[in-house]
Formats: C-alpha cells, sequence, structure tokens
C-alpha cells in the first residue's frame, strides 16, 4: 500500500515518521509540501517526494496535513486533473481515501474542493502522537471501506489511543479537548512546576516531578476508566484535614474546572467557526 502525506509540518511529520517506524516494508511513503526547505527535509529523512498532484495519483491513502486555510490551494492542481479525467480513471481516483486532519474542516468542503465523491477520514491528532501517546479522535464518510479504515486504525491504535464518533459534529469537540489540550496540559506542568521552584525546588527537578505527576495520573485514569472515577481516584490523595485538602480548596477558589471547562468550549467554538 502507498500512503501520501500532502504537507510535512508540525503534523505531517509526526505522522508520517510514527507511520514509517510502526508500518511494515510493504508500506510506502510519499511527501509533497509547498514549502522547499520541508521537500529537503523529507528526503534527508529518507522519504521519497513528489508534487501534489503526483502523491495523490501515487497513493491508495492521502494524508492531508496542510493547515485549514490552504484547502483550496492544496487541490486546486488535482481537482483540475479530475475534471479533465475519464470515467475510468474517475472510478480508480474514486478507490483512494482522503485522511484529513484539519481542524474544523468537514468532509462536504474537502469533497466540493476536490470536486469528486470520495471516501475521507477525518482524524483529529495531537502532538504528543510523536511519543507514542497520541489521543485520536475519528469520524468515517460512508463509504469508507474496510482495507482503509482498518490500516488507519492499526496505525492509530499503534501511536495511542482512538475514539470513533458517529456525529461529524463532535470533531470540533474533540479539536477543542485533545487536539488543543496539549497546549493546555503543558501550561499546567508549568505551572506546577513554578509553583514547585516558588517552594525551593530546582527547576530541573521541579519539572520532572510535575511532569512524571500529569503522566502518572493520566495512566491510574486510563487504566480505571469502568471502575473508579476520577473523583474517587482524588479521595485517595485528598486525606481529612492534610496537606492535599489545603490545595484543592486553593484551586477550587480559583475555579480551576470551569477555567478548562470554558478552554475547551472556547476551542470548540472556534473550531466550528472555522467549518464556516
Ligand atoms: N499542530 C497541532 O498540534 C495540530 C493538532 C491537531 C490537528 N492539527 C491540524 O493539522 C493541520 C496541520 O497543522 P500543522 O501544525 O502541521 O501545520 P504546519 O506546520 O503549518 O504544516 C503545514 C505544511 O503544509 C504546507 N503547505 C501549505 N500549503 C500547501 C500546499 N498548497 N501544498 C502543499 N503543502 C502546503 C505548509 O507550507 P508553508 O509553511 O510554506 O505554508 C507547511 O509546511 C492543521 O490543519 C491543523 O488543524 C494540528
Amino acid at each position: 500500500m502507498t500512503i501520501g502525506f500532502i504537507g510535512f509540518g508540525n503534523m505531517g511529520k509526526v505522522l508520517s515518521e510514527s507511520l514509517r517506524k510502526f508500518s511494515d516494508t510493504q508500506t510506502e511513503i510519499i511527501i509533497s509540501d509547498k514549502d522547499y526547505s520541508k521537500i529537503e527535509e523529507a528526503k534527508k529523512a529518507g522519504f521519497k517526494t513528489d508534487n501534489n498532484k503526483e502523491v495523490f495519483l501515487k497513493s491508495d491513502i492521502v494524508f492531508l496535513c496542510i493547515k485549514p486555510k490552504d484547502l483550496i490551494s492544496s487541490l486546486e492542481e488535482i481537482k483540475q486533473m479530475i475534471k479533465e479525467a475519464d470515467e475510468k480513471s474517475k472510478n480508480i481516483i474514486k478507490k483512494k481515501t482522503i485522511v484529513s486532519i484539519l481542524a474544523g474542516i468537514r468532509i462536504s468542503k474537502i469533497i466540493d474542493a476536490l470536486g469528486i465523491e470520495i471516501p475521507i477520514i477525518r482524524i483529529m491528532p495531537n502532538t504528543p502522537t510523536l511519543v507514542g501517546e497520541g489521543a485520536f479522535g475519528i469520524y468515517f464518510s460512508e463509504n469508507v471501506e474496510e482495507t482503509p479504515k482498518n490500516f488507519v486504525m492499526n496505525f492509530l491504535n499503534k501511536v495511542g489511543k482512538t475514539v470513533v464518533v458517529e456525529n461529524e459534529d463532535l470533531m470540533d469537540t474533540i479539536t477543542g479537548l485533545s487536539g488543543s489540550g496539549p497546549a493546555y496540559i503543558f501550561m499546567v506542568i508549568q505551572a506546577l512546576a513554578d509553583g514547585g521552584v516558588r517552594m525551593g525546588l530546582s527547576r530541573k527537578d521541579a519539572l520532572i516531578l510535575s511532569a512524571q505527576t500529569v503522566l502518572g495520573s493520566a495512566k491510574m485514569v486510563l487504566e480505571n476508566i469502568g471502575k473508579l472515577h476520577p473523583e474517587e481516584l482524588k479521595d485517595m490523595v485528598m486525606s481529612p484535614g492534610g496537606t492535599t485538602a489545603e490545595g484543592i480548596k486553593a484551586l477550587e477558589e480559583n475555579r480551576i474546572r470551569f477555567a478548562f471547562i470554558k478552554a475547551v468550549e472556547e476551542a470548540t467554538k472556534k473550531s466550528k467557526e472555522l467549518s464556516k
């Protein structure tokens, strides 16, 4: 199977490198990007490269890893080629699958930009994919075949956790939660470490302790889904009249839960705006 990537920026790079790491030798990867320095970078990393049109034509599955604002321009040449293709070529093209990682861009918009109805998988990845701990929201258009579906699911489950949704609107919520989420959590880690530094720890020690605390806590939540609620895990730490109770009071005074709920809400709204 040949897998193409249009766009070799932050996410294109993360996904193509992860795919290479986890796929068998029969999987060929081919990359295109508008930016010549990115093409050079891809070549240096050992990838085959070509232009957008050739990547599309040569691939069975094409990952679209450009910014939402570049959707039309990145598919322009491909749209023109499809317009001029005969019926036989159009039927071959219809067997390809596009995997879009674009925030806020609905399937109908991609179909419009291509000028042909082909199967599309929307995924919302996040940057921890780089360390094999991605979180992926996934939505399949109705016409996606089992082979590309299984390929994408197998790949993503190797580099993180997947959640498939039946309603495309929920992709905006996933963008606001796990797509943008690493940025929120990096702030949390940094803020916890700042607290540690303020109370006398070295920066390095404070960062190790805060990051490991987030990692370990996340692992406990994931291992206890359907068994222990996060509130119960919190109660295991918070003893009566103890230190944690004082910390929790300070967090509640500063409306920490409201701040995170609002962050997801605002990011979701922005993703919905992008789709207009
Ligand atoms: N970054 C994240 O954490 C994250 C998380 C989830 C989803 N996403 C989604 O991932 C997508 C890509 O984000 P990113 O951070 O990887 O962006 P990025 O670093 O800007 O990468 C996009 C790449 O595509 C290139 N490009 C632009 N127009 C093109 C065209 N017509 N043909 C071929 N290549 C073109 C860009 O080149 P130029 O730089 O020259 O424009 C750039 O190298 C976005 O749609 C975003 O919504 C990102």
